[in-house]
């Protein structure tokens, strides 16, 4: 064979390569984009967005984006030479190379939100009780009365796993239908070892549906079941010495949680709880600060907590200690709202450098809500936060109270695509300004 007859067979050969790659793999195309939002590129990659710099929010305007197999592999504007490049020259090659083209016309494409804190298995609702707090009793009332966690308590007692997995699957699916891309989901409604694991195990299911990205977290330490109310030791004794070597072994929860508050868990029982799950290999994040100034952003920082969750009760000293570490602040505002208590210090947190996080908290009790646009609705109108920020708190440094900031929480090449695409609205201040509204109108995951 000469060689000219070779090269001709290997230019043919690469060719029916390439085109075998292109079948094979699923293209994705978005054009016309109003504006592209939280774009990123490699060389100014960054895993979290600190204090003031959370109002900044690079976008580019009239933007393409591509998506091969789930993953971005170009974007940019469409009024560069990118265009050509990305696009090709005719109706034609666009046709063959995508697999699908969606023109986004006056909408926004921009990263999903990653709501870090929610409770979404559970096995009931509890909107007897929002009766019971419309009438004037607290929620620490109405958990003090065997309301509140130990009400969820007792459904999950009597509910089968399949039952839970069936009932959990359709609360995923409209988390995801609203925004949400990757979600934390909690124990903490069993308060024993067969009801934990079952929770444990429907949250694993869920997992196993890859449809989203989901961390599962274990909180036994949620409330003391009625019969160790008055032997606060025996309980912690079960979960150390009984529920966490049986999640560790099934591999079942990434984080350990507490409830670290007056009336539920001190900041030494916390302290148990969060040393055994850490030799278990399980990072803390706990409920720190909700009702009271409980010492639990001090005892999650010492324990280098991935995030210390609620946080409505804080001070300068809180804020310092914050500052000090590499935990993050996450903020629930969808609880102060439904509980109609002080909302959290969002600005004070931002003024002291922080990387805020706004999260759902979604759960029976506190906030029944999953809708995060709702929850940057409340970030913006009660904790003062501007769109910017709120967009922020919920994408990349939402992603970063997951450690999943080298995947998702910005648009940047070799990251997941997983977007949303709005409706055709005005502006990007339109999705926190129309509350209680829709504007997401497609969420690829
Ligand atoms: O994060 N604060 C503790 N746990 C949940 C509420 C649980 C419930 O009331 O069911 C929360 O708000
Ligand atoms: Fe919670």
């Amino acid at each position: 064979m000469t060689f000219a007859k070779t090269m001709n067979l290997k230019n043919i050969s690469e060719r029916i390569q390439e085109l075998l790659h292109l079948r094979l793999t699923m293209r994705t195309l978005i054009t016309n984009i109003k504006k592209l939002v939280q774009v990123e590129t490699q060389a100014e990659r960054k895993d979290k967005v600190f204090g003031h710099d959370m109002d900044t929010l690079p976008c580019i305007e009239k933007a393409f984006l591509i998506i091969e197999d789930g993953v971005i592999v170009d974007f940019g504007s469409m009024d560069l030479g990118t265009r050509q490049k990305a696009l090709g020259d005719s109706a034609d090659v666009l046709a063959a190379s995508y697999d699908e083209t969606i023109d986004a016309t006056g909408k926004y494409v921009m990263p999903t939100y990653v709501d870090s804190h929610t409770h979404l298995v559970h096995a009931a609702s509890r909107e007897d009780e929002f009766v019971m707090r419309i009438k004037g009793m607290s929620y620490a009332e109405v958990a003090a009365a065997g309301g509140g966690i130990l009400n969820s308590a007792k459904k999950m007692a009597s509910i089968s796993e399949d039952e839970l997995f069936d009932l959990s699957v359709p609360k995923l699916e409209e988390a995801i239908k609203n925004g949400t891309g990757a979600i934390e989901i909690k124990s903490g409604y069993g308060l024993n070892t067969e009801a934990e694991l079952k929770m444990l195990r429907v949250i694993r299911r869920l997992k196993e549906l890859k449809r989203i990205p989901i961390k599962a977290s274990f909180l036994a330490a949620h409330a003391y079941p009625l019969e160790y109310k008055e032997n606060h030791q025996g309980y912690l004794d079960l979960i150390i010495n009984e529920m966490l070597p049986r999640v560790a072994d099934e591999g079942l929860a990434d984080y350990i949680d507490a409830f670290c508050e007056q009336g539920f868990f001190s900041v030494e029982e916390t302290e148990q709880v969060l040393e055994a799950g850490i030799k278990h290999g399980l990072i803390p994040k706990i409920h720190a600060n909700q009702l009271h100034n409980s010492g639990g952003i001090q005892v999650g920082v010492k324990h280098n907590a991935i995030s210390v969750d609620h946080l409505e009760s804080l001070g300068e000293k809180e804020i310092k200690c914050l500052q000090n570490s590499n935990t993050l602040p996450v903020l629930l505002p969808g609880a102060a709202f439904f509980l109609a208590m002080n909302y959290q210090p969002a600005r004070a947190l931002i003024d002291a450098n922080l990387p805020v996080v706004i999260a759902s908290d979604y759960n029976p009790g506190s906030c029944p809500s999953s809708n995060m646009s709702f929850m940057m609705s409340l970030a913006c109108t009660q904790l003062k936060m501007t769109p910017n920020e709120a967009i922020n708190s919920v994408t990349i440094n939402g992603a970063a109270s997951l450690g999943m900031q080298k995947e998702l929480g910005s648009i940047c090449l070799g990251k997941k695509a997983s977007l949303i695409i709005t409706k055709a609205i005005p502006s990007l201040e339109y999705i926190p300004y129309h509350y209680a509204h829709d504007c997401v109108e497609r969420v690829i995951v």
